[in-house]
Parts: C-alpha cells; sequence; structure tokens
C-alpha cells in the first residue's frame, strides 16, 4: 500500500520518548506512514536559531503537509520566541481542535458522567499574535488583535467538526462584558454563522462562566470555540476532568497544512525516566490517521489503547493508584498486544 510521508519532529523533554512510543506502535499496526524526522525547539534554540525551527523543517513540514509534533520547550526571558507559535503562524495553523473525553479504566472525580467534548481553539490570533514590546523600560504592553476573517474561520472550523462528529451543539466562549470590540466579534461572528447551521443548537457563555460549568456540568458542553489563550486556559482544564494533561491530544489544522500534538509540554519534571503517558501523542497520532482517511487503522490503534486503559494493568503514573504504574515502554508494549482487540467504548464515528 502507498505511504504518506509525515514530518515527525521528536521535541524536548519527555518529548522522544512518546514519540518513540507513538511510532512504535503505529508500525505494529501497520499504518501506512513513512516518517520524515526533523528537528525544533531547544536544540535548534541552542545552535542559534532563533525561532527555535530550522529551514530544513520548515520545509519538510511545508513539502509533507502534514506533521506529527512532540512538546517543545519554550525559552523564556525576553526575546525568546515560541517555536511552537512560530510553526502555528508560519503555516496559518488557525484551528486547534482539542477534544476532550471520558476514557475507559480512568477513574476521575468525574468519572460516568459521560464528558465528550471538543474545544475548537483560535490558535494565531489574540494575544498570541506576539505584537509585545517594552515601551520603556518599566512600561510593558502585549495587543490583542483580533479580525473578522479570523473570527469567521474559527467559527466555521467549529461548525465543521459539530457535522463532521453530528454533534449537537456549538457554544462560543468569550469575554465580550469586557472587551466588547475583540472578543465581541467573536462572539458576534458566532450569532450570525449560526443562523446558517439552523441544526445545530448555538450557544454562548462568558469565559469565566464556561471555568465553572466545565467543572459543575461538564457534560453538558459539545463543541465550544473560543479565542486563543481562553482556550489554552480551558483546554488544560477540560484535560484534567479526565484523567489529566497525559491522555489530551490536538490538532493543529490550516488550509494547507496540518499538524498534530499532545495538549501537554515537554514535562521536564518526568523527562528521560520512562514515565511519560504516550496517550497524548498516540492519540493525536490516531487523529492524524483519520485525517488522512486511514480509518481502519486508526479505528484498531484507538481500540487497543481503549483495552489497555480499560484493563487497568500496566498504566503509567499519572494515571495508576500511587505506587502502581509502569513505565512508558512497558505501557506501550501492552497497547501492542492489545492490537485487534476491541474494547467495550466504541470509537466516535466521522463523516
Ligand atoms: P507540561 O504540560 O509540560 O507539564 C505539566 C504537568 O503535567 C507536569 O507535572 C508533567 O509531569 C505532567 N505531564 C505532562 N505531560 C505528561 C505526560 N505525557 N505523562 C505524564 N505526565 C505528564 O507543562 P509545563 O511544565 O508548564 O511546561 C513545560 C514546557 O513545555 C514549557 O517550556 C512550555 O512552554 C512547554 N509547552 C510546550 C507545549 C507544546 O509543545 N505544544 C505545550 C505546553 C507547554
Ligand atoms: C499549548 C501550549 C502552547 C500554547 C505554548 C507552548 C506556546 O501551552 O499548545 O497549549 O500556549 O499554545
Ligand atoms: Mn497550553
Amino acid at each position: 500500500a502507498p505511504k504518506t510521508k509525515v514530518t515527525a519532529l521528536p521535541g524536548d523533554g519527555i518529548g522522544p520518548e512518546v514519540m518513540d512510543a507513538t511510532i512504535k506502535i503505529l508500525a505494529a499496526a501497520e499504518a501506512p506512514i513513512e516518517w520524515e524526522f526533523a528537528e525544533a525547539g531547544a536544540k535548534a534554540f541552542e545552535r542559534g536559531v532563533v525561532t527555535g525551527v530550522p529551514r530544513e523543517t520548515l520545509d519538510s513540514i511545508g513539502a509533507n503537509k502534514l506533521a506529527l509534533k512532540s512538546p517543545l520547550e519554550t525559552p523564556i526571558g525576553y526575546g525568546g520566541k515560541s517555536a511552537n507559535v512560530t510553526m502555528r503562524k508560519y503555516f496559518e495553523l488557525y484551528a486547534n481542535i482539542r477534544p476532550v473525553r471520558e476514557l475507559p479504566g480512568i477513574q476521575t472525580p468525574f468519572s460516568g458522567r459521560g464528558i465528550d467534548m471538543v474545544i475548537v481553539r483560535e490558535n494565531v490570533e489574540d494575544v498570541y499574535a506576539g505584537i509585545e514590546h517594552m515601551q520603556t523600560t518599566t512600561v510593558a504592553q502585549c495587543l490583542k488583535l483580533m479580525t473578522a476573517p479570523g473570527c469567521e474561520r474559527i467559527i466555521r472550523a467549529a461548525y465543521g467538526v459539530a457535522l463532521a462528529e453530528e454533534r449537537q451543539s456549538v457554544t462560543v466562549a468569550h469575554k465580550a462584558n469586557i472587551m466588547k470590540l475583540t472578543e465581541g466579534m467573536m462572539k458576534r461572528m458566532g450569532e450570525k454563522v449560526a443562523r446558517e447551521f439552523p441544526g445545530i443548537k448555538a450557544g454562548q457563555v462568558i469565559i469565566d462562566n464556561c471555568a465553572h460549568q466545565l467543572v459543575i456540568r461538564p457534560e453538558a458542553y459539545d463543541v465550544i470555540v473560543t479565542s486563543n489563550m481562553n482556550g489554552d486556559i480551558i483546554s488544560d482544564l477540560a484535560a484534567g476532568l479526565v484523567g489529566g494533561l497525559g491522555i489530551a491530544p490536538s490538532s493543529n489544522l490550516g488550509d494547507q497544512v496540518a499538524m498534530f500534538e499532545a495538549v501537554h509540554g515537554s514535562a521536564p519534571d518526568i523527562a528521560g525516566k520512562d514515565m511519560a503517558n504516550p496517550t497524548a501523542l498516540l492519540s493525536a497520532s490516531i487523529m492524524l490517521l483519520r485525517h488522512i482517511g486511514a480509518f481502519d487503522v486508526a479505528e484498531k490503534v484507538e481500540q487497543a489503547l481503549f483495552v489497555t486503559l480499560a484493563e487497568g494493568r500496566n498504566l503509567t503514573g499519572d494515571l495508576a493508584p500511587r505506587g502502581h504504574g509502569v513505565g512508558t515502554k512497558a505501557f506501550t508494549d501492552q497497547v501492542i498486544s492489545n492490537l485487534g482487540r476491541n474494547s467495550a467504548m466504541k470509537s466516535r464515528t466521522y463523516k
């Protein structure tokens, strides 16, 4: 079968460990992918690449139009740019899709409530536009940039997700009560675009109450669409409801390029210790498989993951009862040995 070329960025911290795990599982599942490895993040910064993303890496992603990316460390301090933001802006990956679903076998205070939502986060505008400077040595200024076309395409992306996954509602989460022009633009665009989709329930909520509702009755949400920084914060919160950052995947979509990654960062506290949970990146790779139309392999890998989580014997430390965690490698081997088995939890269907 013909293989699809995908750029793989092993990244920083736990990045290489979760990338290795994901690639092993996909190879065992005979995923039709040929990996092209590229560098970005800490190593690039160290050799003086100011953006953290070398030219060859941009060219590889630009040519393949697909990437699977591990977390990249963001340099701290004035002047250091985020390599992640660089790539999202360079390829105009304006839609950040972050599904949050209760998974089998993972016990949380919210288990059994049927949490199953998608956060659609605008990914290139807002305070992430990177327009920040020192006005004087004591005055810092940052611009919150939002455009009508930027709001329109992210709202449309949210309705696209709702249609593809046969979801009931799209809720715009915003801070339009305070920022009437920027956040208000997103809210009003939500109302405008909603009229084209009478079959889908349109809602709106102010972002701080959204954070509250996410904890009080998270099962009420279906698709949430929001601006960049709001989405950054509530997606970590929502991940926490269903087991934490170790399991939360995402895609970064533009009109040309799609990049898949975990929601979490480089986790320096557990890096290099065979402790990281590869579920988030593995789940991102399942989104990638569906994106390229490899639905059967996606389903096979997802079901093996569900079976492994449901068994509960080989969970990494973030999910297992204290003292009962296994390593990244042991978890990976267990997923591989479960390939071909099916769990009681069905995969979602996509149209
Ligand atoms: P983090 O997500 O790296 O870690 C937060 C906590 O979650 C830590 O306790 C960590 O051990 C745990 N955790 C994260 N992923 C895990 C996994 N797969 N398995 C088990 N536990 C996991 O957040 P942070 O510490 O705030 O950020 C560290 C660095 O990562 C920063 O430089 C940040 O800018 C960067 N970052 C990058 C990305 C990205 O590349 N997309 C995303 C977020 C943060
Ligand atoms: C994420 C991360 C990034 C963000 C950072 C690393 C730039 O937290 O993907 O959620 O803030 O978007
Ligand atoms: Mn984040």
